[in-house]
């Protein structure tokens, strides 16, 4: 099986680009998952976020590229270089629908970096990839993020069951994007 290899050069739109993540991000990723928003609207990133699972989340993105399970991304801003949050799409090599996921720090909330992001990897998702459609699950009660879902093109889909961090069974709203309306939508950019 080829590796999955992250974009090169990297994703971006002139005002985020997304890039692998780096040893050197690791202090900032620790500190910007200290905000309690993220645990409480993502599944799988631990909490408490210890300085380990950050060190930990950086080396092991090289076995989800050789296993094909996700491309992980930092979203940075195009200018400074300063990390702004994280995006992934998970692809689910076992047969499950690829996802798309992500979270801001506290500071880089209210401009578009997440709506941004989100375009980037769907587009190079479904185009590069060549994936049919992508799927983004949120908490109902998780405004922000459904905004960022819509205005990244995907559309509501119904609920999906699933666990939550807890291991406790619930209903997410589900959003996809598939690959018409991809070429749909860059047609009208
Ligand atoms: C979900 C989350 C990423 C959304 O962040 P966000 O800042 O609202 O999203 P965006 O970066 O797309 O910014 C959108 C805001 O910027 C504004 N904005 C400014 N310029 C913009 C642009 N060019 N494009 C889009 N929005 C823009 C929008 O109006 C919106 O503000 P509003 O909510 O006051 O209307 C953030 O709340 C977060 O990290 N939460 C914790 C983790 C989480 O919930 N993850 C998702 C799990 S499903």
């Amino acid at each position: 099986m080829k590796p999955l290899q992250l974009p090169d050069p990297p994703l971006t739109d002139g005002a985020v680009t997304l890039r692998g993540w780096r040893e050197s991000d690791v202090q900032d990723l620790f500190e910007a998952c200290q905000d309690p928003e993220i645990p409480r609207w993502t599944i799988r990133i631990p909490w408490p976020y210890l300085i380990g699972h950050a060190r930990d989340w950086v080396a092991r993105q090289p076995d989800f590229l050789r296993a094909r399970e996700a491309a992980q991304f930092a979203i940075t801003d195009a200018d400074s270089g300063r990390l702004l949050g994280g995006i992934g799409l998970e692809l689910h090599p076992d047969g499950g629908q690829p996802e798309i996921g992500y979270w801001l720090a506290r500071d880089a909330r209210g401009r578009g970096a997440a709506t941004r992001a989100t375009r980037l990897v769907a587009g190079w998702g479904l185009d590069a990839l060549g994936l049919e459609l992508i799927g983004l699950r949120t908490h109902a009660e998780n405004l922000a993020s459904q905004a960022v879902a819509v205005r990244a093109g995907f559309v509501p889909a119904g609920t999906i069951g699933g666990l939550d961090r807890h291991g406790i069974a619930r209903e997410f709203l589900l959003f996809t994007r598939s690959a018409a309306r991809g070429a749909a939508a860059s047609a009208r950019r």
